[in-house]
């Protein structure tokens, strides 16, 4: 008999400290009608000083376990998708792995920005369906406002912080029927941090190692390979557009969102979105998004998800999930 994996619980958190539009308006040459207009963002949350991705992740994590009523023990893989993680090594997951009190399992990083927590649950979704693993959780967790330059208000106004996860378990029916995962470092510098370890490190000791964006360019990309993954996902697996029940888009930009959901012929009650009160919080994003939605009851069990994200690298990727 085939494996297959099966989201059985969802979690997510966000700092508590809340920065609005009007907050920004005191700190740049920004407007909250320019911001809602334009990404349909009205606020964001920002983690504390002293709060870090591991303590988002564990929140996260905590509540995921207890929706899926399984102890943490069951758990035999973690991956946890961040691009801000709080060392250089040991990775976020092998940190949250012990906050847990997991011994043993596997435990690593994924860093695809924002469609890491896609990539993330693809490859967990490997690890069950080849029987290596049988009870996965999977967390998408970002201090995004670390690497964000708080006086540029072409990026600022756009991020925020957050996390969620999934716990995945080996099923004899689907579950997770498909994922796709693509890139294109050619387009690297459309969006990206100029500074890491090895390069122009003083910049990440003195703590201005920042995100830089060439918005409508990477607007445009992102419009394009979207509607191409729709397309491709839909092919893979034989439907039509209307099979889709919800659509559980990265939450970058409204716009952007109603284009792919466009590309979908969906009416927008069927997308999930939770930009105006999340911002874009990059792994983070589509599992606080599903998260979210599930814990309104508006995601019932037998209907059909299509997730889908893009971000830095150029990344981008979908998945087609029986709820
Ligand atoms: N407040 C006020 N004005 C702003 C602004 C802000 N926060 N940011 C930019 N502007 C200005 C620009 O300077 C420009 O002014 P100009 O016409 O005098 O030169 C004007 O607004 C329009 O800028 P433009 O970049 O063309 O706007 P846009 O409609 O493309 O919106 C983004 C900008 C960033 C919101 C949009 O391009 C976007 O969302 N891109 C994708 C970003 C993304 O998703 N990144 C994450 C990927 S995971």
């Amino acid at each position: 008999m085939n494996t297959f994996s099966r989201i059985i619980g969802t979690g997510g958190y966000l700092p508590k400290n809340v920065v609005t539009n009007a907050d920004l308006e005191k700190t740049v040459n920004t407007s909250d009608q320019w911001i809602r207009e334009r990404t349909g963002i009205e606020q964001r949350h920002v983690a504390e000083d002293g709060e870090h991705t591991v303590d988002l992740a564990e929140n996260a994590a905590r509540l995921a376990i207890e929706a899926a009523g399984i102890s943490p023990q069951d758990i035999d893989l973690i991956i946890v998708a961040t691009t801000t993680a709080d060392q250089v090594f040991p990775s976020t997951a092998c940190l949250l792995q012990s906050r847990l009190d997991i011994h043993g399992c596997p435990a690593f990083d994924i860093q695809a920005v924002c469609t890491g927590f896609v990539y993330g649950l693809s490859v967990a979704d490997k690890f069950i369906r080849t029987g290596t693993s049988k009870c996965a959780l999977v967390v998408g967790a970002e201090t995004f406002s670390r690497i964000i330059d708080w006086t540029d208000r072409n990026t600022c106004v756009l991020f925020g912080d957050g996390a969620g996860a999934v716990v995945l378990k080996a099923d004899n029916t689907p579950g997770i029927l498909s994922t796709h995962l693509h890139a294109d470092g050619d387009f690297a510098k459309l969006l990206h941090v100029p500074s890491g370890v090895s390069t122009n490190y003083p910049a990440v000791q003195e703590g201005r190692a920042y995100v830089e964006m060439a918005g409508s360019e990477v607007f445009k990309m992102a419009v394009k390979i979207l509607g191409q993954i729709v397309d491709e996902t839909l092919e893979a697996n034989g439907l039509e557009r209307q099979d889709i029940d919800w659509l559980v888009p990265h939450q970058a930009n409204i716009r952007i969102i109603v284009a792919t959901a466009k590309k979908l012929r969906m009416p927008m009650d069927r997308v999930v979105q939770t930009i105006a009160k999340h911002g874009n919080t990059s792994a983070a994003s589509i599992p606080l998004a599903l998260d979210h939605a599930v814990r309104a009851n508006d995601i019932k069990a037998g209907e059909l998800l299509l997730l889908e994200g893009f971000g830095g690298g150029f990344t981008w990727g979908s998945a087609l999930i029986r709820y």
